[in-house]
Parts: C-alpha cells; sequence; structure tokens
C-alpha cells in the first residue's frame, strides 16, 4: 500500500483493509451472542460510521434494526467546541437495547453530548461500539464498551473517515504523516 494525499496533507498505510474486516467479524461473532432473542437497535453515528455500520451490520445475524443520526464537532484535524446534531433519533427507542456504533471516539465529547439525550428517551440498555478508540485522547467520561482498535492520538482517515470532507473512500485507514 503507498501513501495517499489529501487536501494539503500527506497519509500513509496505518490499518489495512483485512485487519479491520477482521475485527469487525469478530466483533459482529460477538455480539451475535450476546444479543440473541433481544432485538438491539444499532444507533450508527452519520457520518464517519456509515461504512463500519455497512460491514458490521451486514455480519449480524440475528434480529436486529439500524438506525442513523447525524451529530458533528469536528472541524479540520481538531475537535471543534460545539455538538451539532443534524439529524436526530427518529426510532422509539425505549426499552430498547441500544448498541451506539461509532467510527472513532477521540475525546468522547460528542458521545458525552449525545448519552444524556438518549437516556431520557430510557432504553433498557446502551453499549457502545467502536472501530477506532484514541484511548489518550479521552476528556469525557464515556465508557467504550466495544473497541476494535486502541490507537494513538493522531489524525486518521479512511474507511469512513474523513478530512476536511474527503478521504473517507478507502478501504484501508491511513495515518497523518
Ligand atoms: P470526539 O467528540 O472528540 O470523541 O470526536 C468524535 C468524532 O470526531 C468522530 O466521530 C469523528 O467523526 C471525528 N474524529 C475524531 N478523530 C478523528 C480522526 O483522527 N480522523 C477523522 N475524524 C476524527
Ligand atoms: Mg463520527
Amino acid at each position: 500500500m503507498s501513501s495517499i494525499k489529501v487536501l494539503d496533507k500527506e497519509f500513509e498505510p496505518y490499518i489495512s483493509e483485512e485487519a479491520i474486516q477482521n475485527k469487525i467479524s469478530e466483533l459482529a461473532q460477538q455480539l451475535n451472542q450476546e444479543y440473541a432473542g433481544k432485538r438491539p437497535i444499532f444507533l450508527s453515528i452519520l457520518n464517519g460510521s456509515f461504512l463500519f455500520t455497512a460491514d458490521l451490520f451486514r455480519q449480524i445475524t440475528i434480529e436486529a434494526e439500524v438506525c442513523f443520526i447525524k451529530l458533528a464537532s469536528y472541524k479540520g484535524t481538531t475537535s471543534s467546541g460545539n455538538v451539532i446534531t443534524a439529524i436526530g433519533l427518529d426510532a422509539n427507542v425505549s426499552g430498547r437495547d441500544i448498541i451506539i456504533v461509532e467510527d472513532i471516539i477521540d475525546t468522547g465529547k460528542t458521545l458525552h453530548h449525545f448519552l444524556p439525550q438518549l437516556e431520557s428517551s430510557q432504553p433498557k440498555s446502551i453499549k457502545i461500539a467502536v472501530l477506532l478508540n484514541k484511548k489518550e485522547a479521552l476528556a469525557y467520561p464515556v465508557k467504550i464498551d466495544y473497541a476494535c482498535f486502541d490507537i494513538p492520538n493522531k489524525f486518521v482517515v479512511g474507511y469512513g473517515l474523513d478530512y476536511d470532507g474527503l478521504g473517507r473512500n478507502t478501504r484501508a485507514i491511513y495515518q497523518l504523516k
């Protein structure tokens, strides 16, 4: 694999397509076991997690639902101040088992702001599944239940993750050089 350029920045190969897909298969198997008979709702947070959600959900073999919301707090390569809800939650989550599906946890701010909103609708349970966990960057008290990869605090793109809207359309993940 070779490096890619997104706008003004160079990114080098970091996590291969194969490694990503292997981890997603493992996570799907685990969720298939833990949520059998519970009809969970996979709550995907747009935009970044659309590919992760698709690949994960495709391997869910139990009864399950999927829905999407849109939250955003990022500008360029750093987290901005505000968390905006651009598309809200339309599903009735009351009494349901919810699995939040996120591409990446950085400071945790996005989810920290969204969780009380979700909790106010009284779901039965909430768990958080992320593809990438920037452990050292966590600045808000958010508990991650499932993480495919723990990664250092460096900016990444690809496989749904963007730099100023670009770079989402790759099968592997790339790290800022
Ligand atoms: P947080 O609110 O600081 O946890 O940021 C979470 C959101 O920021 C993620 O859902 C991503 O959309 C975005 N984000 C965080 N780190 C990166 C990165 O390294 N590359 C691209 N997007 C990122
Ligand atoms: Mg995201």
